[in-house]
């Protein structure tokens, strides 16, 4: 990942520069695009993602995961969740958790959002922008539950160092998924999520209600214990409250 990289200064979304790449060229699998300033940065569930310019790392892998069925694209978050948490923990030395589906969060506070789009032929993925937006130099945020690699630490990072180090660590992961090794991937992901086999609040259309995360399902939906009955979630379907 990363031995063709696409620099631009400034860009609205490297998801859409990605994506716009793959529709006009044969890309090289693992080309990462890459930006100094995104504009108007998209997350997931329609929100926006703002980062400050040159403080952090934006930037979108291309794949081409078609070894892996439609059904399996939720693993797609659970590998690349793991290459930023494996990366994380090491460079932080800090406890770093998944909050499912894929925010990356160290101590409670969200570090970096991935954002995956799917482009599918039949019942296979052809290709996924992968894009990732890690905090790394921003030290004040919008919001209070945001934080960054200098703020956990304490010190600035190199962005041309963070970005190697951290591709490493992605590949290896994304090379555990296309050997198909599912179960390395499904304990190594239940093993660093939040909140799993604890008791907290949260929230669907207006009901607020306490359950425990027991797991997710094969297809990514997050396993809740809620008063002795096991229900079963969307992303878009529950918050997650204290
Ligand atoms: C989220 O947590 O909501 C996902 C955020 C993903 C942000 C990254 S930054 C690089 C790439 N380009 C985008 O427009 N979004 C992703």
């Amino acid at each position: 990942m990363g031995h063709s990289l696409v620099f631009m200064p400034e860009c609205h979304s490297t998801n859409d520069e990605a994506s716009r790449l793959i529709q006009n060229s044969n890309v090289l699998e693992g080309t990462v695009v890459i930006t100094n300033n995104q504009t108007a940065g998209r997350g997931q569930r329609g929100n926006t993602w703002i980062s400050e310019a040159g403080k952090n790392l934006t930037f979108s892998i291309l794949i081409k995961p078609s070894f892996l069925l439609m059904k399996d694209q939720f693993y797609l978050n659970v590998a690349f969740s793991l290459g930023l948490f494996d990366y994380l923990s090491e460079a932080l030395d800090a406890e770093v958790k998944i909050k499912w589906p894929n925010d990356i969060l160290v101590k409670g506070k969200k570090i970096c959002g991935i954002l995956i789009e799917n482009y599918v032929q039949g019942h296979n993925i052809q290709h996924s922008i992968v894009g990732i937006g890690l905090n790394v130099n921003q030290n004040s945020h919008a919001s209070v539950y945001a934080t960054s690699m200098s703020l956990e630490t304490g010190n600035d990072f190199k962005l041309e160092e963070v970005l190697p180090n951290l591709l490493v660590f992605l590949e290896t992961r994304f090379l555990q998924l296309r050997s198909k090794n599912f179960k390395k991937l499904n304990d190594d992901y239940l093993a660093s999520l939040y909140w799993i086999g604890e008791k907290h609040l949260f929230e669907k259309e207006d009901e607020i209600f306490e359950g425990e995360i027991t797991g997710i399902d094969p297809f990514g939906k997050l396993r809740i214990n809620v008063n002795g009955t096991t229900e079963y979630f969307e992303v878009k379907e529950i918050q997650f409250l204290k």
